[in-house]
């Protein structure tokens, strides 16, 4: 049976959602943030999950309209708020990757608080992946590996990465396959599940079926 640290999720198909419903696409990211919660509550209570990482806004997402960016930002704002009570009853800490810092002030000082708060729980790391892109980050590793003047090898580069570790598994729900600029650097023997289900759909029963089905692949890594 594999062992299971770390799970990633690319948390897709909020929009889609939102339109079979005769909704607004923001009405998905609502019913989405939702689904948030229910998953880091599984993962928090599952002893063998260690990381929880969630991308949430993409690089690429600032090309949507203002005021889908806009209300993605303010949910981010106005959901930290709300579920930092959530965070500590469950032993969540509360971690991000990706460049910050073209966010608000405010919600930066958001960000910083919850990290802060939630810094000495256990239970879960529960990663966010905010203005994430995985060339980007590649690319800041790099650099400040150039800069530091360290010799170039893989295990200099994965140690400037915003998240130095592997992934486990790799879970994209709304039935596209493709990995879209996420943790490329991570998931290099990360298994994969493409699930069409629509992110604000899914379940913790869902992602308990793709953790039973993931536990008895024969991982090899590169071997035999
Ligand atoms: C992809 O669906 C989803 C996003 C780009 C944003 C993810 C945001 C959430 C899950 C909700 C907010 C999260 C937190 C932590 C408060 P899409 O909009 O690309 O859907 P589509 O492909 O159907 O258009």
């Amino acid at each position: 049976m594999n062992d299971l640290k770390h799970v990633a999720i690319i948390m897709d198909g909020n929009g889609r959602w939102a339109k079979k419903r005769g909704l607004k696409r923001v009405d998905g990211h609502k019913k989405g943030a939702e689904v948030v919660k229910e998953i880091t509550t599984y993962c928090a209570n599952n002893p063998e999950i260690e990381t929880l990482t969630l991308y949430a806004f993409s690089t690429e997402n600032w090309k949507r309209p203002k005021i889908e960016v806009d209300f993605l930002m303010k949910l981010l704002d106005i959901w930290l708020k709300k579920e930092l009570p959530s965070y500590i009853e469950n032993g969540v800490k509360f971690d991000v990757i990706g460049d910050i810092s073209k966010f608000s002030s405010n919600l930066i000082k958001r960000i910083e608080y919850t990290k802060e708060r939630t810094k000495e729980h256990k239970k879960l790391t529960q990663i966010l992946a905010l203005n994430y892109g995985s060339q980007d980050e590649i690319t800041r590793a790099v650099k400040k590996m150039v800069k530091n003047n360290e010799e170039i090898c893989a295990k200099n580069i994965q140690k400037y990465l915003d998240l130095p570790y592997d992934i486990d598994l790799l879970i994209r729900t709304s039935g596209e396959i493709r990995v879209s600029n996420f943790l490329l650097w991570q998931i290099a023997y990360a298994e994969m599940f493409f699930t069409p289900t629509l992110w604000p759909d899914f379940t913790s029963g869902e992602l308990e079926e793709i953790i039973g089905k993931y536990k008895i692949i024969q991982r090899r890594f590169g071997g035999i």
